[in-house]
């Protein structure tokens, strides 16, 4: 485990620390940023599936209002251990090692923040834990991929005419590394991924830093060419067993769409939804102060 401690902007001084704890039969990093006083834990989870965390770091800005919060790679995920055996790579694994995680930090119940992938994550562990939750964040969420990929499509279908003839064509070739379809997802992102001019170093790693092996095998060859093994996944039949207080959030540019949002917050009884109006599928970079704002609100009603 090793140890910093740092003044934060909002002038709390706060201990961070990371290392690896025993999850689901491997070896799963956490780091966690604690302030000298919290009042509750929040445990965030990243997307992909096979990103890392590090694209969620704005998250630890909860420091400066009373939240300890930890983060965790998935398992094949950023400094946690990879599978020798692929077929790991499940939601139902993720799901373990979550709750793995959770008992072995003593987090106690917390407040569950899924961001994209990591949406559906924190759905399908509320699904089977929920005692363990104080509350449910989905940021750019999903619950029924079908659903969302054609929601994806439909945005492809919105793109200039130009990138939307590149990306069928391609796509339809099964040609995925080729530079001008790689242009074509590039405009896509700037579009409903990240909608800042410059990616954050943070996010821009995350996406470098990959784990194909999971990526490629879970989602596919790109965010809207969902292929991989999550691809029928349809969560919400079982929404309406959620019953902790949940807040749906994304951008309204965001590629996992508001409606694929309002969708969740129809299915869980009592949830509530909201959209950063100038965001895509990032809002805690594009609208930080914003987001965390909202976050803390949402927190500080159910603690
Ligand atoms: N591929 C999307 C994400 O997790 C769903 O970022």
């Amino acid at each position: 485990m090793t140890f910093s401690s740092r003044a934060f902007p909002g002038g709390v001084t706060v201990r961070e620390y990371e290392g690896f704890v025993a999850s689901a039969g491997f070896r799963v990093y956490y780091r966690t940023f604690e302030p000298a006083s919290y009042t509750s834990t929040v445990l965030a989870l990243h997307g992909g599936p096979g990103a890392h965390h590090e694209y969620l770091v704005p998250l630890a800005d909860l420091t400066d209002h009373g939240y300890r919060v930890v983060f965790m790679d998935q398992v094949g995920c950023g400094k946690s251990e990879r599978s020798p055996d692929p077929s790991v790579y499940t939601l139902e694994h993720n799901v373990q090692e979550v709750e793995g995680v959770r008992r072995a930090l003593d987090l106690g119940r917390v407040h569950l923040v899924g961001s994209s992938y990591g949406g559906l994550l924190a759905l399908a562990y509320a699904i089977q834990h929920q005692d363990h939750l104080k509350t449910l964040v989905t940021i750019g969420g999903l619950a029924d991929v079908p659903f969302t990929t054609a929601e994806m499509w439909r945005l492809i279908g919105e793109l200039p005419e130009g990138t939307r003839a590149v990306i069928e064509k391609y796509g339809r070739l099964g040609e995925f590394h080729h530079p001008e379809y790689l242009q074509a997802v590039d405009e896509f992102y700037h579009r409903h991924l990240c909608r800042l001019p410059v990616f954050p170093p943070e996010l821009t790693r995350a996406l470098a830093e990959t784990n194909p092996d999971v990526y490629e095998r879970m989602n596919g060859p790109n965010e809207f060419t969902i292929t991989g093994t999550i691809k029928d996944i349809d969560l919400t039949p079982r929404l309406s067993t959620i019953h902790v207080p949940t807040l749906v959030t994304g951008g309204r540019y965001d590629e996992v769409t508001p409606n694929v949002a309002r969708q969740i917050r129809d299915h869980i009884p009592g949830a509530r939804q909201m959209v950063f109006e100038e965001s895509s599928h990032v809002p805690f970079w594009e609208e930080r102060a914003a987001f965390m704002r909202t976050l803390v609100e949402f927190f500080k009603a159910h603690d």
